[in-house]
């Protein structure tokens, strides 16, 4: 098997992140980077990408995630790293799966770079707060954009445990 199946299929979403310790530039360039090359609706580009390492605003961004997701104390696992993946309907009607062809680009390459990464929802609402808000108009980022989803990135804390059995019988041919 080569090593992008192989990459594909060893992925698993990492919910334990040793804090204190981040991602070096080179890896979050290389992540950033397999987002960018993902494919596109008529090949317009149209994520853009928050990367927050700053524990204060990732502490703000979780509380808001959190309040809606009620299943923990930290809906991003005390990830060091946060990237936010918006996208605007202005540009493209594919905005949303456009983010998530990046996603999954980024998720894949974390896993090739031997990162803990997991996909993470509830962005929107985020970025629908006061606080969110405040944060686009600090990054002249015009309103039309939605966020999307998360990508979470960091060293893993613990052992990686092996990847979900596939379900059978999803697959049709005609
Ligand atoms: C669209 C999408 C949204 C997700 N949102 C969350 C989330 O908010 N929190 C979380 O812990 N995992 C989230 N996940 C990760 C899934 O829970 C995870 O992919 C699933 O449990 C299968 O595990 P695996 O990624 O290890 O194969 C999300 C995944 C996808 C594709």
């Amino acid at each position: 098997m080569n090593e992008t199946l192989k990459n594909i299929k060893s992925r698993k979403t990492c919910r334990r992140y040793i804090s204190d310790k981040q991602i070096t530039e080179e890896e979050l360039n290389l992540v950033l980077e397999a987002g960018m090359y993902a494919p596109s609706g008529f090949g317009k580009q149209s994520p853009i990408f928050i990367v927050i390492q700053d524990k204060e605003i990732i502490k703000e961004l979780s509380k808001i995630n959190t309040s809606i997701w009620k299943k923990g104390p930290d809906g991003f696992f005390g990830a060091p790293t946060v990237i936010v993946l918006l996208s605007s309907p202005e540009i493209i009607h594919t905005y949303q799966k456009d983010c998530m062809a990046a996603v999954e680009n980024m998720l894949i390459a974390a896993e090739s770079l031997g990162l803990g990464s997991a996909c993470i929802s509830r962005a929107q609402y985020e970025f629908e707060s006061e606080y969110g808000k405040e944060l686009l108009k600090k990054l002249g980022i015009d309103e039309s954009y939605v966020a999307v989803e998360h990508v979470i990135l960091g060293y893993r804390d613990g052992e990686k445990v092996l990847p979900t059995k596939r379900n059978e019988n999803r697959i049709f041919r005609i």
